[in-house]
């Protein structure tokens, strides 16, 4: 079997990168015959950027309600909250006494909140917290514990997968007496979306508040549509696909014969705000029924606690005696 883990933080609505960047791959993988899928709600990492609860309980019910709708099934997959598994901080413990500082003074994530205090002529450290710091341990446990080999991720993703890797590798080589404890990670990408670009043509992110929420109503997917920054050519003049956004989002969602249309289309001289109903027409065709459900879903908190709950269970029964096994193997006395 190959065992497939990925996580979503839950800090926030979930939108169309993170769908396309990891949701959808995901499903699409757990669906193999030889699947065995470990998909979680990581709400410890939430912590680290967020310190209001009622954010954090929201977005938990927005992100386990999208995983059900987008049709993730909790018999086959294992799906669960990150923080209803004890096993998880302790092995980042443990992870934490073998991770190089110097390598996680390179965490991206880290490093630009660094340089940002640099800019600004600022204590470099300044308002950076441990947490963030160790936030790659924290994803090592994620996907060490279950020993996962592939990940499917979103580029921005890439560098803490390897991180983990590294840091199993060292675990490996201390503690393994020649066998493997942890199996290396490896993280999977689709090229053609592993940076969906958002309104303004960065990348689709919280933090830059230019995502399109994957669950909006119809108005707000117009709404939000409407907005994407295109060039100032008019109706009738040829626009260039390969540098629109706009296409890109319309790539990541439609077949190649749908993608050779729009671009032959875009060449010919289409109007923008026709383009953007194109979109709108092709999201809104895409995500509908997943829409419905979606809501449905999300009015039922109490069912999908139960989901929740059962997913830990089942996810603790592979995580509570490998977690034992790594204590003996560092000198620790295991629970058993
Ligand atoms: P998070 O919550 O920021 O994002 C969740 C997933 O969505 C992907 N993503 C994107 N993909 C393509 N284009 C975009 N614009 C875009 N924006 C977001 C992300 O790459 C990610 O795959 N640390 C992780 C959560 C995590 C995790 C893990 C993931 C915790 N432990 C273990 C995998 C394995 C995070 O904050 O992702």
């Amino acid at each position: 079997t190959t065992r497939i883990l990925t996580g979503i933080t839950t800090t926030g609505t979930p939108h169309l990168g993170n769908y396309a960047g990891a949701i959808r791959p995901a499903i699409v993988a757990s669906r193999a015959a030889d699947a065995d899928s470990f998909y979680f709600l990581a709400d410890y990492h939430a912590l680290i950027k967020c310190d209001d609860p009622a954010r954090i309980q929201r977005s938990r019910l927005e992100i386990a309600a999208t995983w059900l709708a987008c049709g993730l099934d909790v018999n086959k997959a294992t799906f669960y909250r990150q923080s209803d598994i004890p096993e998880i901080p302790e092995l980042c413990w443990l992870l934490t006494c073998v991770a190089g500082k110097g390598l996680l003074n390179r965490a991206h994530a880290y490093k630009a909140s660094v340089d940002k205090n640099v800019e600004q002529g600022e204590d470099p450290d300044a308002g950076i917290t441990m947490g963030l710091f160790s936030y790659p341990v924290l994803m090592a446990a994620d996907i060490l514990m279950f020993n996962a080999h592939k990940v499917p991720v979103g580029r921005d993703q890439i560098q803490h997968v390897e991180m983990a890797r590294d840091i199993g590798q060292r675990f490996n080589h201390l503690f393994g007496q020649g066998k493997e404890l942890f199996t290396l990670p490896e993280a999977v990408i689709e090229e053609e979306v592993a940076t969906l670009p958002g309104l303004d043509g960065r990348k689709m992110s919280k933090s830059y508040d230019n995502t399109i929420p994957l669950f909006g109503s119809a108005k707000q997917l117009k709404d939000a549509i409407a907005r994407i920054v295109t060039d100032s050519k008019l109706p009738g003049e040829a626009k260039d696909p390969d540098s629109s956004h706009l296409f890109t989002l319309y790539q990541a969602f439609s077949t190649p014969a749908q993608q050779a249309e729009f671009r032959a289309e875009l060449l010919a001289g289409l109007a923008w705000g026709e383009a953007k109903n194109r979109l709108f027409q092709l999201l809104d065709n895409e995500l509908g029924e997943a829409r419905e459900r979606y809501h449905t879903l999300i009015e039922q908190p109490a069912d999908l606690e139960d989901i929740l709950l059962a997913g830990a269970a089942k996810a603790r029964k592979t995580a509570t005696p490998f977690l034992n096994e790594l204590r003996e193997a560092v000198g620790l006395r295991s629970f058993k």
